[in-house]
């Protein structure tokens, strides 16, 4: 009797996609700055701006970055101020704490040099396991499998990997089965044609199946479950909240107030105000609080300006309403900032939708 034919063994399966995927990252090019660079610092400084920003959005902020901070060393030594303000607008303002700390440490601890193993680049702020692994491969050419949300979601429906791929333990299974994959020589390419696969191609919905080099490869295709991999449980719900801030005035000075350095946007200067229920509107409320807060009578007035803005998973909509104080009151913390030195500040997306609107 025959025996069945036997089925292509693992190793052939990998070296199939190794080769698949080699071949159709040549022929789909996805040219950005970071990629046709071998300057470590640029290429850790794009992976951090990557880290919770779409390609197009870090572009513009990549290269100013670059401009104003050419090297490990000009970032390192710079105001953690300069660095703040460099990145105001992208959000995330732990990131630049952190892209400053890890400046600092790299440039007195190695010499300027990003280092090469997993343990010392975790041991850096702001580097966790994917971004580890990435600048393994991409600096240091080691055998590392990259996992981000796009390539989770390639891996998932490749193999059929069951639960959340943001959860713990399945993400620790999709990153063996990285690894497994990538080949020791090219592993660069392999891991960015993989992310630009999950990017391009094996979307979230509505995969272009015909187009992609993993197809012969792919469960989900073959068992038509491509909508149902990655498993992944709905999203969290917008939270709407509100905020009213005061807008005050000393000749052609504005009174901003800084965040506290440790939380959200973290550092960063707004107008003084204070989280209120969605829709609470009233100058009064807004005068009431402020009175009670720095003991001194306050009184805000008149028609808001309004701003939306989203952090995260909370829409916010900030009133701003012009305020005053007596001539020569004097109000604890914050800053009497002139509007030509504004540039210089770092403020928050907020703030400056705000300053937008009292301009036109
Ligand atoms: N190219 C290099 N790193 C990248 C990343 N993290 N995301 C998208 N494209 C990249």
């Amino acid at each position: 009797m025959k025996s069945a034919p036997s089925s292509k063994s693992k190793t052939e399966i990998r070296r199939s996609i190794r080769r698949g995927l080699l071949r159709w990252f040549r022929n789909h090019p996805r040219p950005m700055p970071w990629r046709s660079t071998r300057d470590p610092y640029r290429i850790w400084l794009a992976e951090i701006l990557l880290q919770q920003t779409r390609v197009r959005s870090a572009l513009p902020y990549y290269r100013k970055f670059l401009e104003r901070f050419p090297d490990m060393e000009s970032l390192a030594r710079a105001p953690f101020r300069d660095v703040l303000r460099a990145w105001s607008g992208l959000g995330y303002y732990a990131r630049a704490r952190n892209l400053h700390a890890a400046a600092g440490e790299i440039l007195r601890r190695f010499d300027g040099r990003i280092p090469d193993t997993r343990t010392a680049l975790l041991a850096l702020p702001g580097i966790g396991p994917y971004t580890a692994s990435a600048l393994l491969s991409f600096i240091h050419g080691k055998r590392e499998g990259v996992v981000d949300g796009n390539v989770a979601r390639v891996l998932t429906r490749l193999f059929l990997v069951p639960g959340n791929p943001r959860s713990g333990p399945v993400l620790e299974r999709l990153r063996g089965i990285a690894d497994d994959l990538v080949p020791a020589r090219r592993s660069r390419d392999f891991n960015l044609a993989m992310i630009d696969i999950g990017a391009a191609i094996c979307r979230p919905r509505a995969p272009r199946c015909p187009e992609c080099p993993l197809v012969t490869h792919c469960r989900a295709r073959a068992e038509d479950l491509r909508e149902r991999y990655p498993e992944i449980p709905p999203r969290r719900k917008t939270e709407r909240v509100g905020r009213l801030v005061a807008v005050m005035h000393r000749a052609d000075r504005l009174f901003l107030v800084r965040r506290p350095e440790k939380g959200l946007l973290g550092g960063m200067w707004e107008f003084p105000g204070y989280d209120s229920r969605a829709g609470a509107r009233g100058a009064g409320r807004l005068s009431r609080e402020l009175t009670r807060r720095w003991k001194i009578p306050v009184r805000a007035a008149g028609e808001p300006a309004v701003a939306e803005h989203s952090i995260t998973y909370r829409s916010i909509r900030v009133h701003a309403f012009r305020a005053t104080i007596p001539a020569n009151a004097e109000i604890p913390g914050g800053e009497w900032i002139r509007g030509r030195d504004l540039a210089r500040y770092p403020i928050t997306t907020a703030t400056r939708k705000i300053l937008e609107r009292k301009k036109s």
